[in-house]
């Protein structure tokens, strides 16, 4: 074979494959292309046969002419193969209709609790308060004797608290948090503790988890006129400053004096009668009690080495499920643990 005719079959490949590819009509046939002509037993590689057979000088022109055509067959099929690409694309962008509505993905809600947690967390923060959090299962030092409760109170008792362990069970209250609190700063310190709370307790009006916030304040001359000023700006925030406050003398281990706090009636504003018939929330007498509070006893601040000849303090606590019952006029407990959905979407 002579060089002329070897470079005369490796043009002519050009040609033949330029032909195919405008009949191939498909990205399959084109795929037939590419095996004819590129593939190990494809055209190009019968020409290649013959380069053996040429005089060893004309080899190398040969070898190089090769490699040009290969690479331009290649690119030529290439070519081909992007536009039935760009072609299927636009095909398929065809059939798609952008005026079509889009998908709204569902977007949950707030729970009431969380609502409420929230809302009273924002009203003490802009008063100063920090929030802060604690474990669930609490020790009996934080849970009971930190706050004065003595061995033989009646909420130690394994009727009414969850024990997991002798010296552990699921905090009764959000207290605990005042000791963890007060361990962990210095005065002046202003906190609230917002979290879940355990008792062996189920019915209509009790589950036995619910949810509590813990709210105190420690600094020098705190008195029962500040406890009564923060508590009443709070209530009224949360139910409106119509709404009247009473305290209550109480008992509570953990402060001296204690107190309970009741608001005038959110359902009937204190009237104790609805349309003539007897109020469901108050039960005809105007008020409900809404938490308990009280100056924090000196046993409390000899636990956590406060000097109660220099600090002073008062802390309150308060139901979340209570309060949301009577902000959302909530009959039933039990709803905000059902999970219904008819329910948890009106909370937006
Ligand atoms: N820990 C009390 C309870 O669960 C609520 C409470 C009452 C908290 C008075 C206080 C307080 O901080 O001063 O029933």
């Amino acid at each position: 074979m002579s060089l002329t005719t070897f470079l005369a079959e490796l043009d002519g490949l050009i040609q033949e494959l330029e032909k195919d590819l405008d009949k191939a009509s498909s990205i399959s046939q084109l795929e037939e292309v590419r095996i004819r002509y590129l593939s190990r037993k494809g055209r190009l590689a019968e020409v290649m046969k013959g380069l053996p057979k040429l005089a060893p000088e004309e080899r190398p022109e040969a070898g190089r002419k090769a490699n040009e055509i290969k690479e331009k067959l290649s690119s030529l099929w290439e070519a081909k193969k992007r536009f039935f690409e760009q072609k299927e694309k636009e095909e398929r962008l065809r059939d798609f209709d952008p005026t079509l509505p889009g998908r709204i993905p569902p977007v949950g809600t707030l729970h009431p609790i969380t609502l409420v947690i929230e809302e009273v967390s924002a009203i003490f923060t802009s008063l100063g308060f920090e929030v802060v959090l604690g474990p669930e299962v609490e020790t009996d030092f934080y849970n009971f004797e930190a706050l004065n409760i003595p061995p033989e109170h009646p909420a130690r008792d394994m009727q009414d608290s969850l024990y997991i362990t002798d010296k552990t069970l699921l905090r009764t209250h959000t207290s605990p948090l005042q000791v963890r609190t007060m361990l962990a700063k210095k005065p002046p310190v202003a906190a609230i503790a917002p979290g879940k709370v355990y008792r062996r307790d189920s019915d209509l009006t009790h589950s036995p988890m619910f949810h509590q916030i813990e709210g105190f304040l420690v600094d020098k001359k705190v008195t029962m006129a500040d406890l009564r000023g923060t508590l009443t700006l709070f209530l009224h925030r949360v139910f409106g400053s119509e709404t009247r406050v009473r305290f209550r003398p109480s008992f509570f281990p953990f402060t001296e004096p204690s107190a309970e706090v009741d608001i005038s009636c959110v359902m009937c504003g204190g009237k104790g009668k609805v349309a003539g018939k007897t109020c469901r929330v108050c039960k005809e007498t105007g008020w409900v009690e809404i938490l308990g509070c009280g100056m924090i006893d000196p046993a409390v601040f000899k636990m956590v080495n406060y000097d109660p000849e220099e600090y002073s303090g008062f802390a309150f606590g308060l139901g979340v499920e209570r309060i949301a019952m009577l902000k959302y006029s909530i009959g039933d407990l039990r709803i905000f643990f059902d999970n219904n959905l008819r329910f948890l979407k009106q909370f937006v």
